[in-house]
């Protein structure tokens, strides 16, 4: 879908991004991460050329993307930043409407994109198309940001670091809606965080850039239970990997069904380290498993969450 080869970026004679070779796949969600610093911007703005690379090749869907029209890049890429960049004297509806504009769609139908983007974000229509953006907190101006660069149905949402600003609970709710609009749209994915957290969380691969270079490329459960340098191990945090390892899978990979167990029920969706927290909060060493519904599913077992991951 993207492809990166031998691709090099320098500013002043710093390589902000040196000799990158990355293949991202049509539906992965890929995250960027490293320090700061790092050349994880310039990469994401490689891709749809706000930053045009000095060496190499970037190939999208197969061409090489000095080729492609600005009004097609801007069409099939969407785009969200961390300081939102809101049109600060435009509505909701029109910062939204920015590339359905561009791209001359008729009235109505850009009213009703508008309509099904704030919807999906959870801003209620009525209530917030016509507001500026100073008339929004920020965890709303940021879900606006998102809307903006899914507005026109691109194929590739390119993001860098959106959830940034954002206080713990917004930040996770965000989190939750964009892993949501991804498994619902399949849409390829590209987000730029410094969070290990949050990329072990939403990544389907995760490329750890250090100095412009390639740290590791990997799935959270290769770049947790086998970094590929010390650089690495430190940048994911030594001490807890293993519970970063229980944050990768969920009850339901474990939960022995029809077992059954005293206590209070953990939800089969909750994640491993959910589950540890509630043995160790609960002094037990099994609790009974509940499905979506609350119905009884089985039970889990402390020592489960030793079983060899996948
Ligand atoms: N427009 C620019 N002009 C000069 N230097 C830049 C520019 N953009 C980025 N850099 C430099 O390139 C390096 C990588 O920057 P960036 O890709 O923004 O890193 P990150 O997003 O990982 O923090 C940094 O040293 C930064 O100072
Ligand atoms: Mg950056």
């Amino acid at each position: 879908m993207i492809e990166f080869q031998q691709v090099s970026k320098t500013f002043d004679n710093w390589k902000a991004v040196d000799d990158l070779n990355l293949r991202l796949n049509a539906g992965d969600f890929t995250v960027l991460i490293g320090p700061s610093g790092s050349g994880k911007s310039t990469t994401l703005k490689m891709i749809n050329r706000l930053v045009e690379h000095d060496s190499g090749r970037i190939l999208f869907a197969g061409k090489e993307i000095r080729s492609f029209k600005e009004e097609d890049i801007r069409r099939r890429m969407g785009y969200a930043i961390q300081s939102i960049g809101l049109f600060p004297h435009w509505t909701v509806e029109q910062n939204i409407a920015t590339v359905p504009a561009l791209l001359k769609w008729p009235k109505a139908r850009v009213a009703e994109r508008v309509t099904e983007l704030l919807t999906l974000l959870n801003l209620e229509p009525a209530r917030y198309r016509q507001r500026y953006p100073h008339q929004l907190s920020g965890g709303q101006q940021q879900r606006v940001g998102v809307a903006r660069a899914l507005a026109a149905d691109p194929e590739v949402l390119l993001m860098d670091e959106p959830f940034g600003a954002l206080d713990p609970v917004t930040r996770s709710a965000l989190q939750a809606e964009i892993a949501r609009i991804h498994k619902a749209s399949g849409k390829t994915i590209v987000l730029v965080t410094h969070d290990i957290d949050e990329a072990l969380l939403l990544a389907d691969r995760i490329v750890l850039l250090d100095k412009g270079r390639i740290a590791q490329v990997g799935t959270p459960f290769e770049i947790l239970a086998h970094p590929a340098s010390d650089f690495v191990t430190e940048f994911v945090g030594r001490s807890e990997v293993g519970i970063k390892l229980l944050g990768l899978d969920t009850v339901g990979a474990r939960v022995r069904k029809g077992q059954s167990a005293t206590g209070e029920p953990l939800p089969i969706s909750a994640t491993l380290r959910e589950a540890l927290s509630a043995f160790v909060a609960r002094r037990a060493s099994s609790l009974p498993v509940v499905d979506a519904q609350g119905q009884p599913v089985g039970a889990l077992h402390f020592a489960d969450l030793l079983d060899e991951q996948a």
